[in-house]
């Protein structure tokens, strides 16, 4: 059993642990993967920004596998559907875009709990086939489209929901000093198709002081987003038994 401790610390980022057995999470109804190795090494990482590397991993990997841990676990620990609740009148109704899917099952489970209109996208034509094939009985949309094109893709005011998970760390791992910049015009992207009233969740490794001095604080200035809440959430898994923060941002467009 799960029991949540909730802390606020000097920079009032909501502060989660997860108290589990052991502190290992554990995905319960099946044997996926969780928080693969290849995550902790950081040769590896730097790769994760190219398409060529994600075509050629998914040409072998062919395995469900949710990066950092899966959605039932970010649902309950960073409150989701609460904030789905909070913003609009029927969240079932809402438009979910899903920013760089992967083998993950997020979209599948985000279905399973009712939410029907999701289209999600990533720049890997091996996974999106796959994806189509693995889900082709439910209604959800897997479409090839680099985050860059977004704009090119879809219409503007589009979708009421942004979630992604990892999706964007991929871009931030490059570490080169145009990174800001790219994640900047993404999230130009992301105003672009969202709703006036849209959502962005965003799961991700990086910590606050990056995506705030590097990306959030210039997103205020030129009134696309606001950052309304960073919440962090504390685990290990039974591969690595190193305790990982992740960390949950959720921004609204101003
Ligand atoms: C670390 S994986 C995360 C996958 C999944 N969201 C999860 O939580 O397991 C990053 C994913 O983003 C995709 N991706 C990376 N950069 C992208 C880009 N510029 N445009 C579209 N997809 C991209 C990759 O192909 C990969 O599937």
């Amino acid at each position: 059993m799960t029991k949540n401790i909730i802390l606020k610390n000097k920079s009032n980022v909501l502060f989660f642990i997860n108290r589990t057995k052991n502190n290992i999470l554990h995905n319960n109804n099946s044997n996926r993967n969780i928080f693969p190795n290849a995550l902790v090494k950081k040769k590896k990482s730097r790769e994760y920004f190219s398409q060529e590397y994600w075509e050629n991993r998914y040409s072998w990997y062919t395995q469900e596998m949710d990066w950092y841990t899966n959605f039932n676990q970010i649902n309950n620990d960073f409150k989701i559907e609460e904030i789905l609740k909070e913003n609009f009148t029927s969240p079932k109704k809402c438009f979910f875009l899903e920013m760089g899917c992967g083998n993950s099952t997020m979209c599948f489970d985000l279905y399973n709990l009712g939410y029907k209109n999701i289209t999600s996208i990533d720049f890997s034509s091996i996974v999106i086939e796959r994806n189509k094939e693995k889900y082709s009985n439910t209604k959800i949309k897997f479409i090839v489209c680099d985050f860059n094109r977004m704009n090119e893709m879809f219409e503007k005011n589009q979708f009421d929901v942004i979630i992604e998970k990892a999706g964007l760390d991929s871009i931030a791992v490059k570490g080169t000093p145009e990174v800001p910049f790219t994640l900047q015009n993404i999230y130009e992207k992301m105003f672009y198709v969202l709703k006036n009233n849209g959502i962005v969740l965003s799961v991700s490794s990086k910590n606050p002081q990056f995506w705030k001095s590097n990306v959030f604080e210039e997103l205020e200035k030129k009134k696309l987003f606001k950052c309304i809440q960073i919440r962090r959430t504390t685990f290990t898994n039974e591969k690595n038994p190193i305790l990982m923060n992740l960390y949950f941002y959720y921004l609204k467009k101003i």
